[in-house]
């Protein structure tokens, strides 16, 4: 695996999946131009690089300003004059009944996980359909396949953003290559950044895959053109498979589970 002279657009590097993903191809010899909000921790991310200020830039940038997209891609291309690979990976998710969320929260986790990704991703796809090998890479989530209580706006965002993707990969069939990385349970901040009500849940990503193990797998996929990938443990790799083959009987089973 050699990402060398590969130049990798990753959103949401100053934290969890996107920091770990940043960092390991850094390791594999690619130049990254980092973007997220809090430019502070997108610094932190770049200086454990090897050679940060010639391998990396950092491209500070809000999804959720999306109509801003079109100017932040621009800026994006004049850091090393091209770009490979974009990895869609900024995001925030939902610990809360629909009942007790305010409709500005369902906005916001819309506008971030599915039209601020859209809105980069169109921003800088005609650059991409001119490269050679070019790639968007989504990390959208098992719930853009099945679906819980306390994540309404979160599976309405990431069905979005698997529909969106999984269409423009047959449009782009032979000139961009689309890969949609689906995590199920990853140890990061995601429950601490979510939009939250009372509600206290224990935090099963706590528990999930480390973020590194999560990124070694995701740049292997990406390394070999994956299409859809699935990287997760056994218990949301059951949920997919069970939602896939008896819909119902994945209801009633969901249901009646402890979901947090
Ligand atoms: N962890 C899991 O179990 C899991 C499972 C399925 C899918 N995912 C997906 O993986 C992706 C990364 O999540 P994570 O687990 O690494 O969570 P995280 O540690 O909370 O990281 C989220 C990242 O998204 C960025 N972000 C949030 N809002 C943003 C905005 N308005 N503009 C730009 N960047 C923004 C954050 O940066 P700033 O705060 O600096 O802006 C941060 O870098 C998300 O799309 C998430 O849905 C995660």
């Amino acid at each position: 695996m050699n990402f060398t002279d590969k130049v990798v657009w990753i959103t949401g590097a100053s934290s969890g999946i996107g920091e770990a993903m940043a960092k390991a191809f850094n390791a594999q010899g690619a130049r990254l131009i980092l973007s997220a909000r809090n430019t502070e921790a997108l610094k932190r991310v770049q200086a454990s690089f090897k050679e940060p200020n010639i391998s990396s830039v950092i491209l500070p940038l809000d999804i959720q300003q999306y109509r801003q997209m079109p100017s932040i891609a621009a800026k994006a291309l004049e850091a090393f004059g091209k770009i490979d690979i974009l990895i869609n990976n900024a995001g925030i998710s939902q610990r809360s009944l629909a009942i007790e969320t305010d409709f500005e929260d369902d906005l916001r986790i819309i506008e971030i996980d599915l039209i601020g990704t859209i809105a980069l991703s169109k921003a800088i796809l005609p650059h991409l359909m001119t490269q050679k090998d070019a790639q968007i890479v989504v990390i959208s989530s098992v719930m853009g396949k099945i679906n819980t209580k306390y994540r309404t706006s979160y599976a309405a965002a990431k069905h979005g953003v698997v529909g969106y993707f999984e269409s423009l990969r047959l449009e782009l069939e032979g000139q961009v290559h689309i890969c949609n990385i689906m995590p199920g349970f990853i140890a990061t901040n995601i429950v601490k950044n979510a939009v939250s009500n009372s509600y206290n849940p224990d935090n099963q990503n706590a528990a999930g895959m480390p973020s590194d193990v999560f990124a070694q797998k995701a740049l292997k996929a990406i390394y070999q053109r994956r299409k859809n990938v699935f990287i997760g443990g056994f218990k949301e790799k059951f949920a997919l498979i069970l939602k896939r083959v008896s819909p119902r009987m994945f209801d009633s089973v969901i249901k009646n589970m402890k979901v947090v």
